[in-house]
């Protein structure tokens, strides 16, 4: 199993990226109700992930769970801790049985709205750059982290059927 330090040094995450991050924490928390209802009105869309949203109360607590994991990408502390919670978040949604297809396309809608994000608050191309390459970096750790919980359960569902 990979260390946190291994997976950042994959992904050529360094300590400035950290920081980068941490950098986009106010502007992300300004904006964090805004990705919420995106992400939220592309999930009620789709009849497959809205048949897991149906519980208005459930829905208000769902929507704060996914605001902070959000804001977490601009924590700024990635270390052993943030990989735990993150394959017990990717486990959550193997346990009720939410496609893999659909975590991968939501990531992509967090992304294009981080993109957006950047593009409208950072006018200058170089320091907006810098950022979007720590976004993409962390998303894509983000999602690697999760992916390995679907996999894990693909490879213990094989060995139990053999
Ligand atoms: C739970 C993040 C995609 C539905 C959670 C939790 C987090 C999270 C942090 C809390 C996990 C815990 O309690 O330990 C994410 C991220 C996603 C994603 C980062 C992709 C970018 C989805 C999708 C759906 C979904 C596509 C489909 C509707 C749920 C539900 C729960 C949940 C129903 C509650 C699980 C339970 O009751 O145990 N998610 N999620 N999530 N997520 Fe997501």
């Amino acid at each position: 199993m990979l260390t946190m330090q291994e997976i950042k040094n994959h992904y050529y995450f360094t300590d400035t990226d950290a920081e980068l991050l941490k950098e986009l924490f106010p502007l992300a928390q300004s904006k964090s109700e805004a990705m919420v209802e995106e992400f939220y009105t592309y999930l009620l869309k789709i009849p497959e992930t809205a048949a897991f949203l149906r519980e208005p109360k459930e829905l208000a607590r769902l929507k704060k769970t996914h605001a902070e994991w959000f804001l977490s990408l601009f924590g700024g502390r990635y270390d052993n801790e943030y990989m735990l919670t993150l394959q017990s978040i990717g486990q959550a949604h193997v346990r009720i049985k939410v496609s893999a297809h659909y975590v991968n396309a939501a990531m992509n809608v967090v992304r294009r709205f981080l993109i957006e994000m950047l593009q409208a608050n950072f006018p200058e191309i170089s320091v907006r750059r810098k950022y979007r390459i720590a976004v993409e970096k962390i998303l894509d750790i983000n999602l690697d982290i999760m992916s390995t919980s679907y996999q894990e359960e693909e490879l213990r569902r094989v060995f139990v059927s053999h």
